[in-house]
């Protein structure tokens, strides 16, 4: 670790600091295998701790117990498959299997919208796991939980040897393994200023800020993060739509944005809206709790309502291309996933715009490099090319990069007509209009 900030004092804390213990291997219980969990326990065997992963999913677990994965995350599998073999790291479907000797058990489980913000699944596995855990040990809830549910699961757990420490997950999927080894820093937050020292040093060989808080801050550092990325999103989309109308460059205007140090250029580009599995649940979570405490927080449903807008702009486009109708005509689209690098779909702004090309009569002919089987309702293509065949416009919906890279004389052939709508910004308008497309796309003039 750099350096530690503690909350109280705001002081700046070495390395060598004596109440950071030194770095040892340990054993480590991780919960739930999704992205946030594999990633978690993959990253702590990789930093030399042995790990017992657990999850319902059997056949999840098995194919993880085989070193295979069931999502496309970068480096993940290589991680997974070195660990298992080297029997740091181990897959079951038992939790108390997985805790029965772990001086630390990270909750890494999905918390889906519940109408009253409760993380659900969360405390239903704390009340499970309670009686298993050893004696002494720390419990650290990774998932993303509503405000003062740290505090809710420690007298939930009844273990007053056990602390109950928040330590929020800043992972993007697609760069994951990145962000857990290489991460901007790590937040902890617990009122137990020893069992956040306790876990603190689990993470010591990682180069980066430690921030020490209470749990409730902590809490809320994750859902800002993740509420200012996307109103940071929303803001530029809305920029975008401007320069669409008044014939201004976004991509010129960003670069001025994002050389200001104050602004940065990460987060810049604007799209067909933000999506997957974490940013709306976790914005609607924040506007509950504003709620709740009786804040007015309209800046962010604000953000929310400029993203909502957003597919019915690049839907506006395709219409415009396509001069005023799609009905009874194909729609090529590319990319389904939320964003590229993941083969996730949640959410996913394109999965929403095939299913308003469909609802508009057009027959959808979509393809995705991480598309292994058919969408229902969707032609899905077995290559980019073959996504175009007979179609009167080509959406780019996903920044794969292998997509800059086609040939679109080719495309152009094969499509009825030259139109393509690049809801990413991704292509080179000037080289696809030299190849005769007509090209539309986010606040490019
Ligand atoms: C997000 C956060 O970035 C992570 O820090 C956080 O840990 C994670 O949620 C989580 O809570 O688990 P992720 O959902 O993987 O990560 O996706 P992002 O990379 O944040 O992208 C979100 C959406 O914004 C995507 O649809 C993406 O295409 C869009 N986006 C992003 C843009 O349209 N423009 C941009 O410039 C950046």
């Amino acid at each position: 670790m750099d350096t530690v900030e503690t909350q109280s004092h705001l002081t700046t804390i070495q390395q060598n600091d004596p109440r950071l213990r030194r770095h040892v291997a340990v054993d480590v219980a991780v919960i739930g295998a999704g992205c946030v969990g594999l990633t978690t326990a993959a990253c702590l065997a990789h930093l030399g701790h042995r790990v017992r992963c657990s999850d319902i999913d059997a056949e999840r677990v098995a194919r993880l117990a085989a070193g295979e994965l069931d999502f496309v995350e970068e480096g993940l599998d290589q991680l997974v498959q070195e660990h298992v073999a080297l029997g740091s790291l181990s897959f079951g479907r038992d939790n108390a299997w997985a805790v029965g000797n772990a001086e630390f058990t990270f909750l890494c489980l999905p918390t889906p919208e519940t109408p009253d913000g409760r993380p659900d699944l969360v405390e239903h596995v704390v009340t499970e796991i309670g009686p298993h855990l050893v004696q002494d040990s720390i419990l650290v809830t990774r998932s993303t939980v509503p405000v003062g549910s740290t505090e809710v699961i420690q007298r939930l757990l009844g273990r007053p040897d056990v602390a109950v420490v928040s330590n929020p997950e800043f992972l993007r999927e697609g760069a994951a393994v990145e962000d857990f080894l290489q991460p901007h820093r790590v937040v902890i937050g617990s009122d137990d200023e020893g069992a956040a020292m306790r876990l603190a040093s689990i993470f010591s060989p990682l180069s980066a800020p430690l921030i020490i808080t209470d749990p409730r801050t902590a809490e809320m550092t994750k859902y800002a993060a993740n509420a200012f990325l996307a109103t940071k999103v929303s803001f530029v989309n809305a920029i975008a739509a401007l320069c669409d109308v008044v014939g201004a460059d976004i991509r010129q205007v960003t670069r001025g944005l994002g050389l200001d140090p104050r602004i940065g250029p990460a987060f810049l580009t604007p799209g067909p809206g933000w999506g997957g599995p974490c940013l709306a649940k976790d914005i609607a979570s924040l506007v509950r709790t504003a709620e709740g405490a009786g804040v007015d927080f309209s800046l962010l449903r604000e953000a929310v309502a400029i993203n909502e807008k957003q597919v019915g702009r690049v839907v506006d486009k395709v219409l415009h291309l396509a001069g005023g109708s799609i009905a009874e005509r194909r729609v090529a689209m590319w990319g389904v996933t939320f964003k590229a690098g993941t083969s996730d779909r949640r959410h996913s702004p394109a999965v929403e715009l095939a299913a308003r090309f469909a609802n508009l009569g057009a027959s959808v002919s979509v393809y995705d490099p991480t598309l292994g089987s058919s969408l229902s309702g969707m032609h899905t293509a077995a290559d980019p090319y073959a996504a175009c065949d007979g179609a009167a416009v080509l959406v780019v919906a996903t920044e794969w990069p292998e997509f800059q890279t086609l040939d679109f004389d080719k495309v152009g052939m094969l499509m009825k007509r030259r139109c393509v709508v690049d809801a990413r910004n991704l292509l080179d308008p000037v080289a696809m209009k030299r190849a005769g497309f007509a090209y539309e796309g986010i606040g490019i003039p």
